[in-house]
């Protein structure tokens, strides 16, 4: 299984943010997270589409934004002209959740659904066929920082059930996210649950080096895999 670190900008100084982007993706980062919370859909404010914008020349690698906001779909064509590859956003902050990856998938981005702890998988029953990632949240969204809920293990070893499943069946890829109290020690646990694309906010931008983190964490992931 290939593994792919995103770090979160959330824990980004924002006062330097294209120079962040850049240090952390030379530190070994393989796609930027884009954290968009709107005080509505969750209980925090962030950024928006001109930072998007603002920070596409400072690198090549995708743009993984994370949609936490209601309604959704007027921001879709709005990041993807600022530059975002992947879109993700919450089925329950969609009125129609098959519009909504349409539009995604319409403005050339790869679409992804995220559940919070509480949500059921069973959204994915419908839509498994139109999804590109599926981004499980090891925290209540709207701060980073958090520590991670374990009962989420469960519900991401379901979604693997699902995608090995669908994949098998169709050869189609799906990835697999999570987001939410990511960090060293617990990273190779996670990776055992099924994840294979991880989310780090506080864990990479608290430490002063950020290499050291990601190349910690990539240790993790080989030991776990070799582990089998
Ligand atoms: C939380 C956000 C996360 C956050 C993760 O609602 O979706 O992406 O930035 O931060 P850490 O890794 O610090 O939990
Ligand atoms: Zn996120």
């Amino acid at each position: 299984m290939t593994f792919r670190i995103a770090p979160s900008i959330l824990s980004a100084d924002f006062a330097r943010l294209g120079e962040e982007v850049r240090n952390v993706i030379s530190a070994g980062g393989d796609l930027i997270h884009f954290d968009v919370m709107d005080n509505h859909y969750v209980p925090n404010l962030t950024i928006g589409p001109m930072v998007c914008k603002a920070i596409r020349p400072h690198t090549k690698v995708p743009i993984d934004v994370h949609l936490m906001v209601r309604p959704v779909d007027r921001l879709v064509p709005d990041f993807a002209k600022a530059g975002a590859n992947v879109i993700s956003f919450h089925p329950e902050a969609s009125e129609h959740i098959n519009r909504t990856l349409s539009l995604i998938q319409d403005h050339n981005c790869q679409a992804g659904l995220a559940f919070n702890p509480n949500t059921p998988l069973d959204y994915l029953d419908e839509v498994m066929n139109r999804i590109d990632l599926v981004l499980i949240m090891l925290v209540n969204p709207g701060f980073s920082g958090q520590s991670f809920i374990p009962e989420a293990l469960h519900k991401l070893r379901d979604a693997r059930k699902r995608i090995n499943a669908y994949s098998a069946q169709t050869g189609r890829k799906i990835y697999l996210e999570v987001d939410g109290g990511v960090n060293t020690e617990n990273i190779a646990r996670i990776a055992a649950a099924g994840a294979d694309t991880f989310v780090a906010g506080s864990a990479i931008f608290d430490q002063p080096d950020y290499q050291k983190v990601i190349h910690n964490m990539r240790n993790a992931l080989v030991y776990h895999t070799s582990k089998g």
